[in-house]
């Protein structure tokens, strides 16, 4: 049966007819897509950014979505204004140089590293407690993005590791996933800025090393490598990602195989696609759903 699905629906051809989709090689994809589909599940795991990747970059309202730390200038608004004044003028400030088609990745980081310790900084001088966080993530504009629910069913279901690797906040994306789906899938592995709190149950600290969006690498995947080496037996990547910082994810992976890395361009398309085409095999520009990965990942079952 699993052989005539095949033969049914090119996979390739498939993917391919999305309106969403772009492809610089589409030879190296059809190789990929070739070596994923003959690996099978088995052989497969999933690598993912969070922010604007599993979740939405905008609600379908015209609204821009929420980050993990963008909850906080939410929650905050009504009860400490300030706090909420000062999260938002980081982000005003850095958002711009992280998406910046000009600047080097190398001239970026440092900026980062002020953007996100500031933001940690402020986090953290507050001292919210667990249920504080459950009742922002609540109210907050985070969305999975369309069909992005049943490729966690899914995956949860065929025992594919998830690996979400994200500069957000991994507390922030185990309680949402928990609200939103009613549960946390059992496959999934988070590395992140994880929240340190006190016996008080107070958040006083984030823990090491940091993550920023453009150190997603070995210098910060070295406490990983028994994860990866339980899991060396699925070579097959699907690395799934929003930002050119995402491209190499898949830095602590051993044995590593086949690499099929799909990038979501949100905006600032004209200026980004070039180098987002140069990384990705496949570009998917402002497309709000889960679509294509879905597709990849019916085509591998
Ligand atoms: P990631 O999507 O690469 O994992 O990065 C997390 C995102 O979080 C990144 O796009 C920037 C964003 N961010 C905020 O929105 N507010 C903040 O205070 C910080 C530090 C990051």
């Amino acid at each position: 049966v699993r052989h005539q699905r095949k033969n049914a629906v090119d996979p390739l051809t498939d993917l391919l007819s999305s309106p969403s989709v772009r492809i610089q090689n589409p030879s190296a994809v059809a190789d990929k897509v070739k070596a994923l589909v003959s690996g099978g599940i088995d052989r497969l795991q999933v690598i993912s950014d969070f922010d604007y990747t599993i979740s939405k970059f905008y609600d379908g309202n015209g609204n821009r979505c929420l980050t993990t730390h963008m909850v906080f200038i939410e929650g905050t608004k009504e009860i400490d204004e300030a706090l909420a004044g000062k999260l938002k003028a980081l982000n005003d400030a850095y958002l711009p140089i992280e998406f910046d088609a000009q600047m080097t990745i190398e001239e970026k980081v440092p900026h980062m590293e002020l953007w996100w310790r500031s933001s940690h900084r402020l986090i953290t001088e507050a001292k919210f407690s667990r249920t504080t966080l459950r009742s922002f993530v609540k109210v907050s504009n985070i969305l999975l993005r369309d069909g992005c629910d049943g490729l966690l069913v899914l995956l949860e279901k065929h025992k594919v590791p998830l690996i979400l690797f994200s500069a957000g906040i991994g507390d922030i994306i185990e309680i949402f996933l928990e609200q939103r789906l009613g549960f946390v899938p059992a496959n999934l592995h988070i590395i992140s800025n994880m929240i340190l709190f006190d016996q008080n149950d107070c958040a006083v600290n984030f823990s090491d090393p940091l993550i920023h969006t453009f150190n997603k690498n070995s210098s910060v995947v070295g406490q990983e490598r028994a994860f990866f080496h339980d899991i060396r037996n699925r070579p097959n990547v699907l690395l799934l990602g929003d930002s050119l910082g995402d491209l190499h994810m898949d830095v602590g992976v051993e044995n590593e195989g086949a690499v099929f890395k799909i990038g979501f361009l949100n905006f600032n398309v004209d200026a980004l696609l070039p180098k987002y085409l140069d990384g990705y095999d496949i570009v998917l520009i402002q497309d709000q759903s889960m679509n294509v990965p879905l597709k990849l990942l019916r085509a591998i079952l």
